[in-house]
This record gives structure tokens, sequence and C-alpha cells, in this order.
């Protein structure tokens, strides 16, 4: 036997079994000093300690209409739970890591406090289904506190979009400029993405929110459990119904991460615009100084780190997914201790979406956006040039050889250094006869806007329409 100096902790001869653990009945030896730290999640899941109270407290009220318990020990199981929920809540509670975990926690904390009602909670139900259903309630909650924040950056857009509805601006493509646009129609881009990332989350939601309590460890348990009944009062709209699959399945906390990964990869897009707009290269806008930070070195700068964090929290949000993907990966049925690893990256990423949708949300409102200069852009780089293109289609040439006038009429101010509208009637009629004075407004950036007028188009009045309609509908 080799010597080492864990030999007094793992030699049975010398250590007495740990009576602290509420599996230790088998156990002839102490659990290593190092491996009760390694294997514990009490640091990282007593986050989940309401919704394990509530979970518990639910149980306990079905094992009495089932008579597993007495009305009066399914009280005192109740009221003791209560007492414990405020003990957390008031920082008077101890987490013991050598209780493993926020479940354990607890019920040990219960069996101290009220004795033997406290040992019957346990009947019928295992930590498996007991983790299972502690992350699908905490993360219920938490999808209802980020829908509700995409709802409050939906608005923050709207506001904005209406207010800049008439503001011209450069649209791009290539981040080449390309045609004219409105900075309302922007952004009401950015609103269509976050409707989309929440129908996601309500259809996540539609699979996080069903029961798999009564599962027990794997296989059910031989109690008459009234699944329904603890269902209803944790507010699930269905039960599982294999309980193999029900301990074991992390689906739904990796559909989550991929709503969050695709609303994460819109914020980074809506993050890189803003910092190229803040930039003194763009100078569409001003971000309030509020939400900018300065350097310590250089004291002219006034950093976007706001848009730069989110962009950044993408990195870890994407990475997430990878984790829990890999986590469950070959995973065979049903619990496995792995899946206790599911919890910091879901944790992390309902953490990085919640703070940056919050921070958008705050923010949006109050960026300035600077006009002339969005302007002056617009009218930079041949925007209209398709305008004259579909002017030349109107009388009576194909597109095709309207688009190779134009490229002539282009390649000719670019010669000249001169914007489109600066090119002379006798230079447009050297290049095609059928361009009259009628030209000119045609290439004007306001009438190229307010041409647009298909429904989805930058027109201000049509965007004012999706604003109406979105506002009608946004919930
Ligand atoms: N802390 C565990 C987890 O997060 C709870 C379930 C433990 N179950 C078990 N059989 N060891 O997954």
């Amino acid at each position: 036997m080799s010597k080492n100096n864990n030999d007094k902790k793992t030699n049975p001869q010398q250590t007495k079994p740990d009576g602290s653990k509420p599996w230790g009945g088998r156990f002839t030896e102490s659990t290593d000093a190092f491996v009760e730290e390694f294997t514990a999640s009490v640091a990282f899941d007593q986050r989940m300690y309401a919704q394990d109270i509530a979970g518990s407290q639910a149980h306990a009220r079905m094992l009495a209409k089932i008579k597993v318990l007495t009305a009066n020990e399914c009280d005192a199981i109740v009221s003791a739970l209560d007492d414990i929920r405020t003990e957390i809540e008031a920082g008077e509670f101890e987490w013991r890591v050598d209780l493993e975990d926020v479940h354990m926690n607890i019920e040990s904390r219960l069996v101290a406090k009220i004795g033997d009602p406290g040992k019957k909670l346990h009947t019928g139900r295992s930590r498996n289904d007991q983790v299972a259903t502690d992350i699908r309630l905490y993360l219920r909650e938490q999808m209802e506190f980020i829908d509700a924040e995409l709802q409050r950056m939906q608005h923050a857009i709207l506001s904005v979009a209406e207010k800049e509805a008439d503001t011209l601006m450069p649209g791009f493509t290539h981040l080449q400029v390309a045609q004219v646009i409105t900075v309302g129609h922007h952004l009401m881009a950015w609103f269509e993405m976050l409707t989309r990332d929440r129908g996601r989350l309500a259809d996540c939601k539609k699979r996080v929110n069903v029961m798999p309590l009564g599962s027990a460890a794997l296989a059910g348990t031989p109690f008459p459990l009234d699944r329904d009944f603890v269902a209803k009062q944790l507010g699930f709209d269905s039960i599982t119904k294999n309980s193999l699959d029900a301990v074991s399945d992390r689906d739904f906390a990796i559909e989550f991460c991929s709503f969050a990964s695709v609303l994460l990869m819109h914020l980074s897009r809506m993050s890189e615009e803003l910092v190229l707009w803040a930039s003194q290269q763009f100078e569409f806008i001003e971000l309030p100084d509020r939400f900018c930070t300065g350097s310590s070195i250089m004291p002219q700068k006034k950093n976007p780190d706001v848009p730069e964090l989110v962009r950044g929290k993408s990195g870890r949000v994407f990475g997430n997914l990878m984790s829990l993907l890999t986590l469950m990966k070959s995973q065979v049925l049903a619990y496995n201790k792995d899946n206790q690893e599911d919890k910091e990256p879901l944790f992390d990423t309902i953490d990085a979406v919640m703070g940056s949708v919050r921070v958008y949300a705050d923010m949006i409102p109050h960026i300035v956006f600077k006009s002339d200069n969005l302007a002056q852009a617009a009218n930079k780089g041949y925007a209209t040039a398709t305008d004259l293109a579909d002017y030349l289609v109107a009388k009576g040439v194909a597109f095709r050889d309207a688009h190779e006038i134009v490229g002539r009429a282009v390649r000719l101010a670019i010669d000249e250094d001169k914007e489109l509208p600066q090119l002379s009637i006798q230079q447009y009629q050297s290049i095609s006869e059928v361009v009259s004075e009628d030209v000119y407004p045609v290439l004007q950036t306001r009438g190229s806007a307010e041409s647009k007028q298909v429904t989805g188009g930058t027109c201000p009045k049509q965007v004012r329409l999706q604003i109406k309609a979105a506002r009608d509908k946004i919930v």
C-alpha cells in the first residue's frame, strides 16, 4: 500500500464513516476532503434554493394527499421550509460543502429543525428528479425575466425608430454604401431580429415547463404519487412521460442556450454597428457618456465599452452551448454525475443574456443620431445610382441596359470627383438620350428613400406603419 499524506483520511481502519451524509449508511470511510470539494455543487446550485423549497413543499402536500404524510407532518415540513427560505434570504443559512448540493443542504437543515417528519420528505423522490425539476423551475422564471427585458428593449427600439423615421442614412451591403435608407428602417431591422428571438424563447418554454418530479432516481416509484397535483402547484403545463428520459434530459437547457446564442449573435451585430457608428470614421451617433468609459492613458478617449462587451459576451454564450452539447454527447441513460456540470454554463448564459439585454434596453433610448452627418454620408458613395437605373427603366430602358448606363454615369462622376446630382444634364444626355431635367429629384436622397414604398421598404411612411403594427402587436 502506498504511503502518502492522505493515508489518515483514506485508511478505513483509522477513520469513522461520516455520519453527516444523508447517503452515508453503506460507507465505511469518510469522503476524501478534496473529493468532497471536487464533487460539491453547492457553491453554484444554491441559487436554486427557492425552486428547491417550492418543489419540496409541493411534494410534501402531495405526500399528505396520498397519506404518506399526516397533515401535521406536512404542515411542519411546509412551514419549516418557509423558515429556511427566510434564513437563506437573510444570509443566516450555513451552506455546507460536506452536504454537497442545495438539495441536501436544505433537507438536512429541515431534519435538524423538525426531526422525524423532515426525514420522510424524500419519500418517492430522488435528487435526480429533484434537480431536473429545480433547474426547469429556475430556468422558467429566468426566461420570464429575460422576455420582459427583451420586450423593454423592443420598446426602446420602437421609440427611437419613431423619432428617427425620417432621418436619412446610407444603407450598406459589403459595408460599401448601397442605397439610401432611414435610421428608423435600420432600427426596425433590429426589432425584427428580437421578435424572432422572443418567438424562439416562447417555443423553448413549452419544453422547459414539463415536470420530471415523480420519476425518482430513474425507474419511477412504487408510491402512488399524484404527479399532476404536484405539477399544478408548481405551474407546470404537463408531466414527463418517461422516467429515464426525465432524469437525464437536458435538451431544454441546450435549447435555451441555443436561443441565447442566436440572440447574442444578433446583439453582437448591433454592437458592431454601434461601435462603428460611434467611431471618428463614421460619426453617426453619440453614445451617452454614462454608457462609455475613458482610457487611463489617452485623455481624449471615450470608448464604447457597453456594445463591445455585449459583443464579447457572445463568445461565452456560444461556448456554453458547445459545453452543454459536449456534456450530453454520449451519455448513457439515465442520470450521470456529468449532469451536474450543466448548471454553470446555463447560469452563466442566463447572466450574460440578462446583463446584455438590460444594458441595451437602458442605453438605446439615449443614443443621439447625428442627422447632419448621416445625411451627408447618404449623399456620398452614389447611393442613388439604383434610383437612376429605376428612372431609366420607367423611361422604357431594359434594366440590364440601364445598369450599364448608370455604371458609366458613376464612372464619369468618379473621374470628375462629383456626386451624381452634380453631373450636368448634358453629361447625362451624352450617356443616354432618355434622361431629362426630371432626373434630378430622383437623384436626391430624400426622394430615393420616399420612393421605397413597398411593404417592408425604407420609405418613412412604411416604417411608421411597421412601427404602429409592432406597437399594436408587441406583448
Ligand atoms: N448535485 C447533483 C446535480 O446537480 C444533484 C443530483 C445528484 N444525484 C446523484 N445521484 N448524485 O446533478
